[in-house]
């Protein structure tokens, strides 16, 4: 494969559009993306242009079949505009066995890696400084080859577009226990960051949001007993000092922020479990005051704190702490992601 990036630049910037001062979640686009095309049996053409809309065949199999996935990962500038991103390697290591799942090709860490450097460095205006924002990227690889037959493609698509974005939650989060539906099955696709289970979600979410929840909280699809995540971030549960979190399988995304959490709470002194956690533990423990934090973990949710879930038509509050472990591991966590802390770990990629 010729590696080499072939770089288009735009003629028409819209940075000074944009009011970074009041950035959204992930609506409003860089410059540029980073465009790969997997053709003859290998990856080609790897291209930063103007980001634009692409055109694909009506019988291109993403549209009938759904073979897509990406992965959510952050770029931060610090005070002297260095670049750092956070454990990029393992987000790739991350799309490649969801690609694995899904039929897609590997994609070399090599080229991902040369494509994104490449894409920030000309996007690097589109870096936020102020604090908790940051550039959200969003690598994803879909089938662009086309056919009615059920079957792979022989063409994929591998780009990553980036959007400066501010947080993902505009307040406090509630959530919802589900009690129906199920997100992910033993064997099926949910450790793997397939569009497809986002849009399985969707509309137990719309149930959820239409009570007044912002996420739903997935239990286990065959006796709804455990607690699994959120739809779009791992969920941790403190009762008492302990701070607990399911373990992943098959159907709960590996995720980068839920791991990098558990080291830093573990190494901080925090008493962690990596185990199952059943919904009637939680409602009791909701019950006797022994419940004192939930909070989701994830790139774009980063840690956030939920206010209160609902279960079996009843809703339950969470206390208000002075000192909450999700205040304290937040900050933890993004002082190492925008190197303001030193990072004992090695996460950090300067670049
Ligand atoms: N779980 C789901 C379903 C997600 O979509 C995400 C977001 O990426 C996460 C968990 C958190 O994963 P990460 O911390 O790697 O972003
Ligand atoms: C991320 O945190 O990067 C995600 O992919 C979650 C997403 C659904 C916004």
């Amino acid at each position: 494969m010729n590696s080499e990036i072939k770089i288009e630049l735009t003629e028409h910037s819209k940075i000074n559009s944009v009011d970074f001062d009041n950035l959204p979640f992930g609506s409003v686009f860089s410059d540029h993306m980073f465009v790969c095309d997997f053709k003859d049996g290998q990856w080609q053409n790897p291209t930063v242009k103007p980001y634009s809309p692409i055109t694909l065949d009506p019988s291109a199999k993403i549209f009938h079949y759904g073979q897509s996935i990406f992965e959510g990962m952050k770029a931060y500038k610090d005070a002297d505009n260095n670049v750092m991103l956070f454990r990029p390697l393992d987000n790739c290591k991350r799309l490649n066995k969801s690609a694995e799942r899904m039929v897609i090709p590997q994609i070399p860490e090599e080229l991902f890696m040369a494509g994104l450097k490449k894409l920030l460095e000309i996007d690097n205006a589109w870096i936020p400084t102020n604090d908790g924002s940051s550039l959200y990227i969003r690598p994803f690889m879909f089938a662009s080859g086309n056919g009615f037959h059920a079957s792979p493609a022989n063409e994929y698509k591998l780009i990553i577009a980036t959007a400066p974005s501010g947080a993902y939650f505009a307040g406090k989060v509630k959530v919802l226990i589900e009690e129906k539906y199920a997100r992910a099955a033993n064997g099926g696709v949910g450790f793997a960051k397939a569009g497809g289970n986002y849009a399985a979600q969707f509309y137990p979410t719309q149930l959820a949001i239409e009570k007044g929840y912002n996420q739903v909280i997935w239990t286990d699809d065959n006796t709804h007993e455990y607690i699994e995540e959120a739809g779009a971030m791992n969920i941790f549960v403190r009762i008492n000092d302990t701070l607990i979190t399911s373990p992943t399988s098959d159907r709960i995304l590996d995720g980068i922020t839920r791991k990098s959490i558990l080291q830093i709470a573990k190494d901080t002194g925090i008493d962690v479990e990596e185990r199952k956690i059943t919904v009637s533990e939680v409602i009791a423990a909701a019950q006797n005051g022994s419940l004192k934090e939930m909070f989701g973990a994830g790139t774009a949710a980063v840690v956030s704190p939920i206010a209160g879930f609902g279960y079996q038509n009843k809703d339950y509050d969470l206390p208000e702490l002075e000192k909450p472990f999700a205040a304290k591991l937040k900050k933890q966590i993004t002082d190492i992601q925008t190197n303001k802390a030193e990072d004992p770990y090695g996460w950090r990629v300067m670049l």
